[in-house]
């Protein structure tokens, strides 16, 4: 039995997206029916919805969810009916290479699910991400969900599907922030901020808050920024030397995605510092150093794959924390909003004053 459902869709390039009824089919082998209880809203969407990923229009959007499992297909043993899960958009092989080599998150094979959701004249669509949760129910795979302690909010469980959990694991897990260490964070947007978080759980002393906005500075001062620099009239890196002793800070995390930041992040650490790199920059971006400093500067250059994170082990582990009260998720919800409030939080996604906007269903 297949089920009409309300979902956002993006019909064609940068054209606003529209509230439309799908269709989407029972699971098949493998597969899992999820019924989305919240889903925030990510800019990858906004960069589907604009043509900038592909042209497979027209995409179902939203990745950032989190819902109760309805039904799962054959074979399926790791999730059952009842299940609140957070969605993730990559379900891993566990055979490639680089699975097998312990770094899932490069894996070459991630599997989606296999059945098409559709337009009701059959067009079909294509799931942003694999995923497509700015919709009442979805399907995916089942290795697509994990299943988390039902006592969190799912505004704020799903955002570990996505920017929230790249930043905490762009500190956590790529940078491996440790006890007492030093860390910048250039650009505190949503991403930016939560590496502040993930900085702040794993105990690091320092925590230097870039950006060049002063509300944003201001909010990862509240997550646990211990000193703040406005880029905008102030050397970035002159300012974290200063704020370490001369040294720079033992971990950098680049939180912007463009050459500049990219050149601050690299002469920020300290010379035996990692520097990690979650801001993605466009294919045109170039950036140009003097070698005898790439060579000189020792340290470690990492880029940070949607923070690292295995989802089996970090989505469980966090939720934990954010129930003990010691991961403050619901901060980065600014606002919750319907359905059909999408293209307008696209718009307010601009504005800057905006962590996450998250859908509620
Ligand atoms: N220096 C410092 N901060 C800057 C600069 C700059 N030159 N330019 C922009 N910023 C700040 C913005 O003020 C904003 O606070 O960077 C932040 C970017 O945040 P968002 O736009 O909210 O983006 P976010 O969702 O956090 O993603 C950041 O990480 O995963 C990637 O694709 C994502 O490249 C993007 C980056
Ligand atoms: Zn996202
Ligand atoms: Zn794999």
């Amino acid at each position: 039995m297949a089920h009409q459902v309300r979902a956002v869709v993006a019909r064609g390039k940068g054209a606003p997206v529209s509230l439309e009824t799908i269709i989407v089919p029972d699971p098949g082998p493998g597969e899992a029916l999820v019924k989305i209880e919240a889903c925030g809203v990510c800019h990858t969407d906004l960069h589907y919805r604009e043509g900038g990923i592909n042209d497979e229009f027209p995409f179902l959007l939203g990745h950032e969810a989190a819902g109760v499992v309805e039904s799962v297909g054959e074979g399926v043993t790791d999730v059952a009916p009842g299940d609140f899960v957070i969605l993730n958009w990559r379900a891993v092989c566990g055979q490639c290479r680089a699975c097998l080599r312990g770094r899932p998150w490069y894996c070459f094979s991630t599997h989606n699910a296999k059945q098409k959701m559709t337009l009701l004249d059959g067009t079909e669509l294509s799931p942003a991400l694999g995923i497509g949760a700015f919709a009442e129910k979805t399907l995916v795979a089942a290795g697509q969900c994990t299943k988390v302690d039902r006592a969190a909010s799912a505004a704020a469980a799903g955002l570990l599907g996505c920017g929230v959990m790249a930043g905490i694991g762009a500190a956590i897990n790529t940078g491996n922030v440790g006890r007492g260490d030093s860390v910048a964070v250039i650009g505190c947007g949503g991403v930016g901020a939560a590496a502040v978080v993930g900085s702040h759980l794993a105990g690091a002393a320092k925590i230097i808050a870039v950006d060049i906005d002063d509300a944003k500075l201001e909010t990862a001062r509240k997550l646990g920024a211990t000193h703040t620099v406005n880029s905008k009239d102030t050397d970035a890196v002159e300012a974290i030397r200063e704020l370490t002793g001369g040294f720079g800070a033992d971990v950098v995390v680049e939180a912007v995605g463009r050459p500049e930041t990219y050149k601050q992040a690299f002469y920020a650490r300290d010379l035996a510092g990692t520097v990690v790199l979650v801001g993605v920059p466009t294919p045109e971006m170039k950036l140009e150093l003097p070698l005898l400093d790439v060579f000189g500067r020792g340290g470690t250059l990492k880029s940070s794959w949607y923070g690292d994170c295995l989802p089996s082990r970090d989505f469980p582990m966090l939720i934990d924390l954010y129930l003990q009260g010691r991961l403050d998720l619901d901060a980065f919800v600014t606002e919750t909003i319907a359905l059909d409030d999408v293209e307008k939080a696209f718009e307010r996604m601009h504005q800057g004053d905006v962590l996450r906007s998250v859908v509620v269903l």
